[in-house]
């Protein structure tokens, strides 16, 4: 079916790879973050092209370093550069100072600042333009996030002809979050200029229609299952909602990988006799690592019995350092990893060992292999791909996951997770005390059975559901899954 799409065009703000400059060459670092991990598979194996902002602000020319990182890559990327001045507002300030607080249900950290609009709206038209001149009629363009909801309208102005799908990696806002957004309209109906739009849940895509209903007019939705339609006059949008995963096999195969395994045997040879707890986040005031820090706390200050007897290895990935809230979160996360190694520390003992930085691939996956425990709590999350990584690199299946309710996962891990609401520090407390008391046996089942699922869904399984989700004519063949309900109809 897929066979009909000619070639995948990928549009995501970043590209798959950071340049920087050291002593005056370029040198390529892969970026971070979870919309990375599940497009790269997808590009290498069909091959395509992606293009993106190499995340530096220097204007010179880059060809050179891009070709390389193509030809290793195996698709071909093609950049857009941006200014200081462009970066402030169109990314540091539109879409993460506007955007990715509001969507995430935490507007106090918002600013909004009626200039990043303007440049916000340059910038899409940039991305528009370096995609005219680099594709034809027969592509399928997929623009890819929160960083370029106008891409579409400023396509469709430069008189594209291709079908354009988008996918939002965040979540939705329900609408009286929504309506507090100075461009809520606009945006709205930009997001509608697309032929396929797609979401990672049914609670997101749920908001947005109800946004729609709200803010529009003459608009008709039709149908049930993870494809509906909307009708505008004689337009046809097509509205999905497919969570998006991980490259399966490759987990699995790196997870079993002697490396992986050598590295896995020699984490807890240095922490004999330890129930290990993980945590492995962007540093983003989204993912809730100061209320995890105080559960934790409370944890050891209510059950007695896991003191010396467990270790919270919290990895934090530096990200957007340039925000000054960002900033502010390391430093209250480290202000309260001293306060609790201060206050439980015994000769040969720390509770918290933290670090900050990013991890080799063989590092993460042996942590992902060993650790007894992963305690992924945002506040707020697109889906946690993180989540889905601990499960299927943990071949063993001895592992527990403890997973908020209020990360896109949670639908489809619910049966086998311990899902906690993580501003509750108290019951996500005593999910740590009943994860660290949890038999083989049980650990096993619930393990199991969140492995087949993500198995079930892998990342080409995605893909492929949301191109049929564009080109199909038979919408009947995307009947609701049952499996990917959210866990309460919050
Ligand atoms: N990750 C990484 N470097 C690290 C640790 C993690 O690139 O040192 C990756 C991790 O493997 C995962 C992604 O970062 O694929 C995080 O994705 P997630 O969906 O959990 O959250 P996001 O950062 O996109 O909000
Ligand atoms: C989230 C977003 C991505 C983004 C990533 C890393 O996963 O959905 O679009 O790339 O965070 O953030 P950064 O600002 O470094 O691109």
């Amino acid at each position: 079916m897929n066979d009909m799409i000619n070639r995948l065009v990928i549009i995501s703000n970043r590209l798959p790879i950071i340049l920087e400059k050291e002593n005056g060459k370029w040198k390529t670092i892969p970026g971070s973050g979870g919309l990375v991990t599940a497009l790269a598979p997808v590009l290498k194996n069909r091959g395509g092209m992606w293009i993106g902002w190499p995340g530096t602000s220097e204007l010179t020319d880059v060809s050179k370093p891009i070709e390389k990182a193509s030809s290793s890559a195996g698709f071909t990327m093609k950049p857009v550069l941006l200014n200081e001045e462009e970066i402030e507002g169109y990314y540091i300030g539109l879409s993460n100072e506007v955007i990715w607080p509001l969507f995430h249900d935490l507007q106090s950290y918002c600013n909004f600042d009626p200039q990043y609009w303007d440049t916000y709206k340059e910038i899409n038209r940039r991305f528009a333009e370096v995609t005219i001149e680099n594709t034809s009629t027969e592509d399928f363009i997929w623009v890819h996030d929160y960083h370029l909801i106008n891409v579409a309208q400023e396509l469709k102005k430069l008189g594209t002809r291709s079908k354009i799908g988008f996918f939002l990696h965040i979540p939705f806002p329900p609408l009286d979050i929504f309506f507090k957004l100075p461009w809520r309209r606009e945006i709205l109906l930009a997001m509608l200029e697309y032929d396929v739009i797609g979401f990672q849940t049914l609670r997101d895509r749920r908001n947005f229609i109800q946004c729609v209903r709200a803010l529009t007019e003459g608009i008709i939705i039709q149908g049930k299952g993870q494809v509906i339609i909307a009708r505008i006059g004689n337009r046809t949008i097509r509205i999905c909602s497919f969570p998006i995963s991980i490259d399966y096999k490759n987990f699995v195969s790196l997870a079993r990988s002697k490396k992986v395994a050598d590295e896995a045997w020699f984490i807890h040879e240095k922490l004999p006799g330890y129930q290990i707890i993980l945590g492995i986040d962007r540093l983003d005031y989204t993912k809730g690592i100061p209320y995890r820090l105080k559960a934790f706390r409370n944890a050891l200050q209510r059950y007695p019995e896991l003191l010396n007897k467990v270790i919270l290895i919290q990895v934090v990935v530096p990200s957007r350092r340039n925000i000054p809230v960002y900033n502010e979160l390391k430093e209250e996360i480290e202000r309260l990893v001293g306060e609790i190694n201060g206050e439980f520390t015994r000769s040969g003992w720390v509770p918290i060992h933290y670090i900050y930085r990013s991890l080799r691939k063989n590092e993460l996956l042996a942590y992902y292999r060993t650790a007894e425990i992963a305690l992924i709590t945002p506040l707020k999350d697109g889906m946690n791909l993180v989540a889905k990584e601990y499960c299927v690199s943990n071949i063993e299946e001895k592992g527990v996951l403890i997973l908020s309710e209020f990360a896109g996962t949670a639908a489809q891990l619910q049966k086998g997770a311990l899902l906690v609401n993580p501003y509750d520090i108290q019951k996500v407390a005593d999910a740590i005390y009943r994860a660290f008391k949890m038999d083989e046996a049980e650990r096993k089942i619930r393990m199991s059975k969140m492995r087949k699922a993500i198995k079930r869904s892998d990342i080409f399984w995605w893909v492929n559901s949301y191109l049929q989700a564009a080109i199909s004519h038979d919408l009947e063949s995307f009947p609701l899954l049952e499996e990917y309900l959210p866990p309460y109809d919050i």
